[in-house]
């Protein structure tokens, strides 16, 4: 072979090759005339098909019954819980509003609820804060807490936690201030809306679920479900 042909004669180039895409023409074993796949390929493409419709039809329900509940969104009910003289500014009054309509007993929560008093009550002033609805639903595990008027506190009788006037926590497990209710007057009526969370400096923020902190790093290592909205 001398220096030109190799120079200039061209490569061949294995990958180039075509392949047939007949079986006899590969020259697999018992193949058969004009068979382009064979018989092991298409039983095993057909196992693996099978195997995936099978563990579809356990895992996308168990998927969907997980997951489900969390896009699932709930109309915002206002419901009226009183008049404005009914309610005080230093001691709560329990009311019981209906979370879950249809179900009876069980989609009902108790709230208590009270005038705003500017001499306790720091947080931001708005149309929303002019009566403080505190939700019963312990932020430890979701207990329902009790108030206690001759302590000023929220007790929870499941893990001790207790929370102030305030419903901030001050003893015991809970990783949060108890959540509340929007609230508005409408004419003489009180009305209790939506439920919210709030941080420790009862800063507002979407409902979260009991057992979720919402200072420093928690607000987001805990987001809100895609379909809690503010009204
Ligand atoms: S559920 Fe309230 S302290 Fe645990």
């Amino acid at each position: 072979m001398n220096l030109a042909s190799i120079l200039f004669d061209p490569v061949s180039d294995k990958h180039a090759k075509q392949k047939s895409k007949y079986t006899v023409d590969r020259m697999i074993p018992g193949a058969f005339e004009g068979e382009t796949v064979t018989r092991r390929h298409f039983m095993t493409g057909t196992a693996n098909v099978a195997g995936i419709v099978a563990a579809g039809a356990f895992v996308l329900p168990a998927l969907g019954f997980a997951f489900g509940p969390v896009f699932k969104s709930t109309p915002h009910r206002w419901e009226t819980v009183g008049t404005v003289d009914a309610f005080l500014e230093d001691n709560y009054l329990p009311v019981v509003i209906t979370l879950t309509p249809g179900i009876g007993e069980a989609g009902k929560t108790t709230v208590y609820v009270r005038k705003r008093n500017p001499a306790i009550d720091t947080d931001p002033y708005d149309r929303s804060t002019r009566f403080i609805a505190v939700s019963d639903r312990c932020a430890h595990l979701g207990c329902p807490v009790r108030w206690v008027p001759a302590a000023e506190r929220f007790i929870c009788p499941c893990h001790g936690g207790v929370y102030d006037l305030l419903g901030r926590p001050v003893g015991g497990p809970p990783v949060r201030p108890l959540d509340r209710f929007y609230t508005r007057v409408v004419g003489e009526e009180v009305q209790v809306g939506p439920r919210y969370s709030v941080n420790s400096e009862l800063r507002r923020f979407s409902p979260r679920d009991p057992g979720e902190p919402l200072d420093g790093v928690g607000q987001y290592l805990y987001p809100s479900r895609p379909t809690a909205q503010k009204p």
